[in-house]
């Protein structure tokens, strides 16, 4: 583990409880969060937006006009495209999910915010952070394979869709996963050196003191 500073990688389907989990590490800890999943959401809202069809992005010329920078929120880090903020709500339509495994899944879109994700380990190590913790599906394989925790999270479908729900949102979260795990470029992946935790089973509580026994024997 470099500097004491602890690098924790979480993987998981949509709904399998990952930003819960996620924001309370880090709030508990402070470590810098970072959510991919709202990188690509924030993409695929500029694509929609600026009407760049999925094509178009295969030229990667497109995306050069895309300058990426961060901006922190207690201890959430949150990406912005070219200085534009933009609502979380905003991110989570039923539009966007039904087009994000589809913009996601390009090799131009994942090439663009591998450098920018990667570089978060040095910006939550500036901002004086006692670590970071990234989610998404495939920080553990791709963006940080070096992360000192690899974690897995899964819950079975009733309860994804049950918590989507609760959220008062419509999202298609078998289809998602489906697209998300069958692609080619960077699956949705657990690597063999993950912890596997089944949200579903236990509250948030004890899923946190999982993993906080883990952190402990880091
Ligand atoms: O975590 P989420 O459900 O908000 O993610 C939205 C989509 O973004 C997800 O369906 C696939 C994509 N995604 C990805 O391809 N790679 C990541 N590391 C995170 C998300």
């Amino acid at each position: 583990m470099a500097n004491d500073f602890v690098i924790i990688a979480i993987d998981g389907g949509a709904g399998s409880g990952k930003s819960t989990t996620a924001r309370m590490i880090s709030q508990r800890l402070n470590y810098m969060h970072v959510d991919t999943g709202s990188h690509y959401r924030l993409l695929t809202h500029w694509f929609l937006k600026g009407k760049i069809s999925p094509e178009e992005l295969l030229n990667e010329e497109t995306l050069t006009k895309l300058q990426l920078d961060s901006v922190l929120t207690g201890t959430s880090c949150r990406m912005r495209i070219n200085k534009e903020d933009v609502i979380d709500s905003e991110l989570r339509t039923e539009q966007i999910n039904e087009m994000v495994s589809i913009y996601s899944a390009l090799s131009s879109v994942r090439k663009h915010l591998f450098n920018y994700q990667r570089s978060l380990v040095k910006f939550g190590q500036s901002n004086k952070f006692q670590g970071i913790i990234m989610e998404g599906r495939d920080i553990g394989s791709v963006i940080l394979p070096d992360a000192d925790l690899k974690l897995f999270l899964f819950a079975s479908e009733e309860i994804r869709n049950q918590r989507r729900e609760a959220q008062g949102l419509i999202d298609s979260i078998k289809k998602r996963d489906r697209l998300d795990s069958e692609r080619k470029n960077s699956p949705l992946i657990a690597t063999s050196n993950s912890i596997h935790i089944d949200t579903g089973s236990i509250s948030i509580e004890e899923v946190y003191l999982l993993i906080i026994e883990h952190i402990k024997k880091l």
